[in-house]
């Protein structure tokens, strides 16, 4: 371990101060500091999928938990009031009380809290949710309530339904969870509706012609995904041209007056680079029902028309009926190679596709979610005032629950149970892109992605029985190569 060669090296008592001054730095972290801690930001580099949660490395993560909570222990407050606690540690507040309308919670990180007699909810991040670390045993009244904006790529275990029924609460981006974050990726409406990039067909036809581009463009640096996106993108390049500036299939460079690695682009540069372009390709790095990025965002904004692959219900939040080309609507790539072609040669049946900038926004669905939505996103520039960021707002929602189930109890009648299913987030199996370039061949135990699924599913229903036994479940973590063992 790490910091074990440190206690035996000459110059410990530096290292443990040093940690020290790093611990004190970091619990002395308020309200205020907590959006930019997260490192919440929607404009990061998208080609890389990398969204929200950078987790630190698992052993430097344990020691800093360790050494926190030996120095929280010293310093514990008695709350009065619910407590909240991120069992999977995510926003770093040691304990901070925060009203939430009329009412108060006590939200925390430490785990020293668990033991406490006001604790009511566990709050869990997805992708840290793990089956051998768990609050156990449960009793009747832990509420147990998961955070899940991340694709499912980073845990499979929550494609489940064994797994989701373990929870009461759930955030996801799907439509049935209790506090959907669907449009996590957007930033407003008028954001989606400006003009700013927006290029006419004929600027766009000139650029086809002079700076020699391809009508789709393509962006990912994350290849073999889950989605199996690069194999469609491969085939559909037999039937129209496709120029990919990212990792993934690179044929093309950037254009010489940006002349940086993508990464060191500014958001305005690689805006501007998608203008140029007719279509953009908008695959997810996985498919789930109401899976959305700012890569269907993105176009839209900059006035390309997106190619979507990932939620198949895309259409409940695209601006318009014709706002979007929907891949899977396409019998093969072949087909939809030759519309796409059709679409380049007629610009009245293009601009089709974009009358919504001018004439706005007919998706009632879609224009509903962004009035209601209480939090906004928390990236600098894009940062709205007033605006609190889902995580807070998602905290107060749990703890808006604890008094209305308390106020239930003190009149004397018992709520009914209330759990999460597989609707709140279960993502399907991952599959393959067929010859045709339909999304529609198993991969099995041989393909990395379809594998891992299976063994979460296993592993799940593991989980599930002995959670109810109330342990701790250690199964097979350490066996990923032997896929096909059954325990
Ligand atoms: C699953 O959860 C959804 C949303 O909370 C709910 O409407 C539905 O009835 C649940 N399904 C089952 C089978 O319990
Ligand atoms: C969009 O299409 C759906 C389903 O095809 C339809 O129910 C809806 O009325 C259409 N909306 C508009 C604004 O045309
Ligand atoms: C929370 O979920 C668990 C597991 O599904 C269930 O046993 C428990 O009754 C639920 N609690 C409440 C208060 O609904």
């Amino acid at each position: 371990m790490r910091i074990r060669r440190y206690f035996k090296c000459l110059c410990c008592v530096l290292v443990l101060f040093m940690f020290w001054t790093l611990i004190s730095y970091l619990i002395s972290f308020k309200d205020e500091d907590f959006p930019e801690d997260v490192a919440y930001d929607i404009f990061v580099d998208e080609t890389k999928d990398e969204h929200v949660h950078v987790p630190l490395d698992q052993e430097i993560h344990e020691e800093l938990q360790n050494l926190r909570h030996k120095n929280a222990m010293t310093d514990l407050k008695d709350p009065k009031v619910p407590i909240i606690l991120w069992w999977t540690e995510f926003t770093k507040d040691p304990g901070t009380e925060r009203f939430c309308g009329n009412n108060k919670c006590f939200f925390t990180n430490n785990r020293q809290y668990s033991k406490h007699k006001n604790l009511k909810t566990f709050l869990f991040y997805g992708t840290d949710f793990r089956g051998d670390d768990l609050p156990l045993p449960r009793t009747e009244d832990h509420i147990w309530a998961l955070l899940h904006e991340e694709s499912p790529k980073n845990n499979f275990l929550l494609c489940h339904d064994e797994v989701l029924s373990l929870f009461n609460y759930t955030s996801t981006f799907r439509q049935e969870s209790d506090f959907p974050i669907t449009t996590q990726y957007l930033v407003s409406l008028e954001w989606l509706q400006q003009m700013t990039y927006y290029k006419t067909v004929s600027q766009k036809n000139k650029y086809q012609k002079e700076e020699k581009l391809a009508p789709v463009i393509y962006v990912q640096s994350d290849c073999d995904t889950p989605s199996d996106r690069d194999e469609f993108v491969k085939l559909l390049m037999k039937y129209i041209s496709v120029d990919s500036y990212g990792a993934c299939i690179n044929n093309r460079q950037l254009p010489t007056q940006i002349n940086q690695p993508l990464s060191g682009m500014s958001h305005k540069d690689y805006f501007e680079l998608i203008s140029h372009y007719k279509f953009a390709l908008a695959m997810e790095n996985a498919v789930c029902p109401d899976y959305i990025t700012e890569k269907l965002w993105r176009p839209l904004m900059v006035g390309t028309v997106p190619i979507v692959f990932g939620s198949s219900r895309a259409q409940d939040f695209l601006p318009s009926n014709n706002s979007a080309i929907i891949l899977e609507n396409f019998k093969s790539a072949e087909h939809l190679g030759a519309y796409l072609g059709n679409l380049n040669a007629q610009d009245d049946k293009y601009e089709v596709y974009r009358t919504w900038k001018s004439n706005g926004i007919s998706n009632d669905n879609l224009r509903n979610v962004m009035r209601t939505r209480t939090w906004g996103p928390t990236s600098d520039s894009h940062w709205t005032p007033g605006y609190k960021n889902f995580i807070e707002e998602y905290e107060c929602y749990l703890c808006q629950k604890i008094y209305e189930m308390d106020l239930l109890k003190s009149q004397g009648s018992k709520p009914p149970p209330k759990t999460a299913n597989l609707s709140h987030y279960g993502c399907p199996k991952p599959l393959k892109f067929d010859s045709m370039g339909r999304y529609n061949k198993e991969g099995g135990w041989q393909n990395f992605w379809s594998g891992q699924w299976m063994q979460k599913n296993k592993e799940g229903v593991t989980l599930k029985s002995c959670v109810s036994k109330g342990k701790n479940y250690c199964g097979s973590e350490k066996k990923v190569g032997n896929v096909k063992k059954d325990f």
